[in-house]
């Protein structure tokens, strides 16, 4: 197995055990609950790179054509996982600052926005259509590496 799924894994038992330990746990605010969905549906389009990785890596044959297999029937939903995702943390964002106003002090607030200004902005969604579109070499690393960035922005903004 890729260390990716590992990673990946990872990051959502650390989001599991910071709600669980909430302050409001068991009662589940619903900004939570957007937070958290969103999170599942990123970490599902981020595998997609554990299993390219194991594709290149492994050895066999027949291990590269089952994972290549899988990876092209998924593939019809990973744009619309990633766009749902977006369209989720805008709504998580908007009830965050409804319900705690603007501060630049609190942390949660800035990690959040700079993980979400990265999945918005320049983002891994506009590089992800831009690149099926019209696919090429600079738009598919432009696409990885944003991905990779909003990995460890969101492990920060669920740590902090
Ligand atoms: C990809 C982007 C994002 C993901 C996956 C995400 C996910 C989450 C999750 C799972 C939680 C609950 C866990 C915890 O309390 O630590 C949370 C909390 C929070 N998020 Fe986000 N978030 C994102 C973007 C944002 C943005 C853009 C903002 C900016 C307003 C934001 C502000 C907050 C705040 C203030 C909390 C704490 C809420 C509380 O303690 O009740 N997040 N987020
Ligand atoms: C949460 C958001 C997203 C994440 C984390 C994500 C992640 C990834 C990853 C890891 C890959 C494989 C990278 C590689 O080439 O080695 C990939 C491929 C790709 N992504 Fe995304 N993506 C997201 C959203 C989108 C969106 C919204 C689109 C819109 C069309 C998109 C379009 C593509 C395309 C066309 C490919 C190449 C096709 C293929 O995998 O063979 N992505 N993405």
């Amino acid at each position: 197995m890729n260390k990716w799924f590992y990673f990946n894994f990872l990051l959502l038992i650390v989001a599991a055990w910071k709600i669980s330990t909430n302050y409001a746990f068991p009662q589940l605010h619903i900004h939570i609950l957007f937070g958290m969905v969103a999170l599942i549906l990123i970490l599902f389009n981020w595998t997609r790179h554990a299993v390219f990785s194991t594709i290149r890596s492994s050895t066999t044959r027949s291990k590269k054509i089952k994972y290549a297999n899988l990876s092209k029937r998924i593939l019809p939903f990973h744009r619309w996982i990633g766009t749902t995702a977006l369209l989720l943390i805008v709504i998580h964002a908007t009830l965050v600052i409804n319900q705690f106003g603007f501060d630049w002090k609190n942390m949660k607030i800035v990690s959040g926005l700079l993980t979400g200004s990265v999945l918005v902005g320049v983002g891994v969604v506009i590089s992800g259509w831009m690149r099926r579109i019209k696919p090429s070499w600079r738009k598919r690393i432009t696409h990885l590496r944003l991905g990779l960035m909003m990995f460890f922005l969101i492990l920060l903004h669920i740590i902090l």
